[in-house]
């Protein structure tokens, strides 16, 4: 045994009597080999202590105080700004349980692999132990993991979006279950070698084993990546346990309607990876909607429960915002500006001369000089001839949910509230109109399992081209998506035979553009005239017209008080082409071929209706 495991073994903090989670924290030191071993008891002094440390090493800048108080700034390594999808794995024991749109391996054969990657990976570093509960502590529905990671930067991360700290211990007692979750930036340091500010490594390997719901981590510090309870448990573990135990695990956000006199409803909505989650559930009720309220349970997972009822109860399982930075203003999310005031980590962001923060779309006019997200100096001369923006596509903001002006009061419920409607979108600059309501549950499904959406930042890679990203879960599902298709079919059976409504399932795509690219929906605050009509439609009262795919608003249906917009423009964004949908029924049959071991019967049988529908 080494020096490290000794001293490791020797310092446990008392109340830690989990002989499990001890010997998997002394078996990691064994093998990543790090200098010290820190339990993090999730203080505030720890958090000051931390970043301070970071700020001392040139990892954070310290924004300016009478600016942005107690903010901080990170830039990342070019090479490590988004969620690495190649790089992902699912290591189930069959390659036909994760299904063709992951990526597997064996898990002997993946274990060797990171045993050889993570022998020694520590070596020169502190192996931190994050422990954290996804939900309410203590809660039935949460669930416990702990994170062993060397980067600092991912604690004080996890501790702004997750429930974290000492009392996770106590909950935890002496054999209480929790995910493993293993984290290394994958860059030891020699003996008196100096860090980098962002450590990362070229070899990147994010994998998970569903069957002892582990999670190993290497190379990466960015994002989902690296704070292991966001994407990787509360996403891909989590949904291998709802297809076990009858929930679901969902990239939703949840958020809270309440009309003036009316009651009060919920609805979960899934857009994939930067296409419009944190705003929607930010939202501001724009002219003529006085007396109207949205409140926010969560911007990006839900975990989604029957309740005794038979209707469907959901958490937000994380306790902060891991958000997209660019395109955030004052007009377009007041919320989010306001939720970002202090007390807030940004990363890849720009850097004002009187160090304050900047991104694209922040305002109308960019400051003469920047430092842009790489360090370099930024003018709007230098951008314009560089074509290099001043801040990363994917820069991000981490903040706790507490600092939401809008937070429901509800968010922290251990019962979860009760959802009224899904809503799925996609980012289409063509074809899928403004929004179109399902006939029923099977052909909801449908019409999430072949939704397309242009790609984006938020993952490396190429970038704005369609693919189908059924649920907005194409890189988060842990399992067979055909398998995930017939667990949201069977748990609509379920549901509807206990009598209970079944929530309505809704499609909306604020993205469709005109001929110079321009977005002609203007999105955000207005999107609640849509989300009126959604709920209008939850409740019947409210018009539509019936067409090949669903029901979807005449002009008139929906309200347009305080705001111009023509009926051209309507028409722009809600008409079907047919030669548009043949080709789009086309590219559902494409992923149907691709996904043919297993698909549910019922949803072939869908895209035959609507086949014919569209024919005749
Ligand atoms: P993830 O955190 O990656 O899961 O993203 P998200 O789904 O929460 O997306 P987010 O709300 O952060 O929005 C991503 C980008 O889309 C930002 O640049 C927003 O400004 C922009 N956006 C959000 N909502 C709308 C909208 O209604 N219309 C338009 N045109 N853009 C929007
Ligand atoms: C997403 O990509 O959907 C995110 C950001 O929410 S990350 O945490 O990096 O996955
Ligand atoms: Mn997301």
């Amino acid at each position: 045994m080494n020096a490290v495991v000794e001293q490791h073994l020797r310092t446990l903090p008392g109340q830690v009597q989990h002989r499990k989670l001890n010997a998997w924290v002394a078996e990691i030191c064994r093998l990543a080999q790090p200098d010290q071993v820190i339990w993090c008891d999730g203080s505030a002094q720890e958090y000051q202590r931390l970043c301070q440390r970071m700020v001392d090493s040139g990892t954070l800048l310290r924004l300016n105080p009478a600016l942005r108080p107690n903010s901080l700034l990170a830039r990342s390594d070019p090479q490590d700004v988004a969620r690495v999808e190649d790089r992902t794995f699912i290591c189930c024991d069959s390659a036909a349980d994760a299904g063709p749109t992951n990526n597997w391996q064996a898990p002997q054969q993946m274990r060797a692999t990171l045993h050889g990657l993570f022998a020694g990976c520590m070596r020169g570093r502190t192996l931190y132990v994050i422990p954290f509960s996804m939900g309410p502590l203590g809660s039935p529905i949460a669930h416990i993991g702990i994170e062993l990671s060397d980067s600092p930067y991912v604690v004080v991360n996890m501790r702004l979006m997750t429930r974290m700290g000492r009392a996770v211990y106590d909950v935890l007692g002496a054999g209480g279950a929790f995910v493993p979750c293993v984290h290394t930036v994958g860059k030891p340091l020699a003996a008196g070698e100096k860090d980098v500010p962002w450590p990362c490594n070229k070899t990147k390997y994010i994998v998970h084993f569903p069957k002892t719901r582990e999670i190993w981590s290497f190379g990466s510090g960015y994002g989902g990546n690296a704070l292991l309870g966001k994407k990787c448990f509360a996403l891909r573990i989590a949904s291998t346990m709802g297809r076990d135990e009858g929930w679901l695990a969902e990239h939703m956000l949840i958020l809270g309607v309440q009309s003036p006199g009316g009651a009060k409803h919920y609805v979960a909505a899934a857009f994939p990876s930067a296409c419009g989650k944190t705003n929607f559930a930010m939202l501001i009720p724009p002219k003529g909607f006085e007396g109207w309220q949205v409140t926010t349970i969560g911007d990006d997972i839900a975990w989604i429960k029957p309740g005794p009822d038979g209707r469907l109860y959901a958490i937000n399982p994380e306790a902060g915002y891991f958000g997209v930075a660019p395109g955030t203003n004052d007009k377009t999310n007041p919320n989010c500006m306001a939720s970002l005031r202090s007390d807030t980590i940004f990363t890849n962001v720009a850097r004002t001369d009187d160090d304050d923060v900047w991104w694209e779309g922040m305002s109308k006019e960019p400051p003469a000089h920047l430092i842009d997200w790489q360090g370099q100096d930024w003018t709007p001369e230098i951008g314009r001839l560089s074509g290099r923006p001043a801040a990363h596509p994917n820069a991000r903001f981490t903040v706790a949910a507490t600092q939401n002006p809008v937070l429901d009061a509800d968010w922290d419920n251990p019962a979860g509230v009760p959802i009224s409607a899904f809503i799925f979108g996609g980012r289409r600059s063509t074809t899928v109109p403004l929004v179109t309501q399902a006939r029923n549950w099977v052909e909801g499904v449908y019409m999430a399992a072949t939704m397309g959406s242009e790609t984006t930042a938020a993952a490396a890679g190429q970038q704005g081209v369609v693919r189908r990203d059924p649920f907005a879960m194409l890189p988060f599902c842990g399992y067979n998506m055909s398998d995930y298709f017939q667990h949201w079919l069977t748990l609509g059976q379920r549901l509807a035979l206990s009598g209970a409504p079944l929530p309505q399932v809704f499609c909306v795509n604020w993205f469709r553009t005109d001929d110079s690219g321009r977005f002609v929906w203007p999105g955000f605050g207005e999107n609640m005239r849509v989300l009126k009509w959604i709920l209008e439609r939850t409740e019947g009262a409210s018009g539509g017209l019936e067409h090949v795919f669903g029901v979807t608003p005449r002009y008139e249906d929906l309200s347009w008080t305080g705001f111009e917009f023509s009926r051209a423009d309507f028409e722009r964004i809600t008409s079907i082409d047919r030669d548009a949908w043949g080709k789009e029924l086309e590219l559902h049959q494409e992923l149907f071929t691709r996904l043919a071991h297993h698909l549910p019967p019922e949803l072939t049988a869908v895209k035959s209706t609507l086949q014919e529908r569209l024919a005749a």
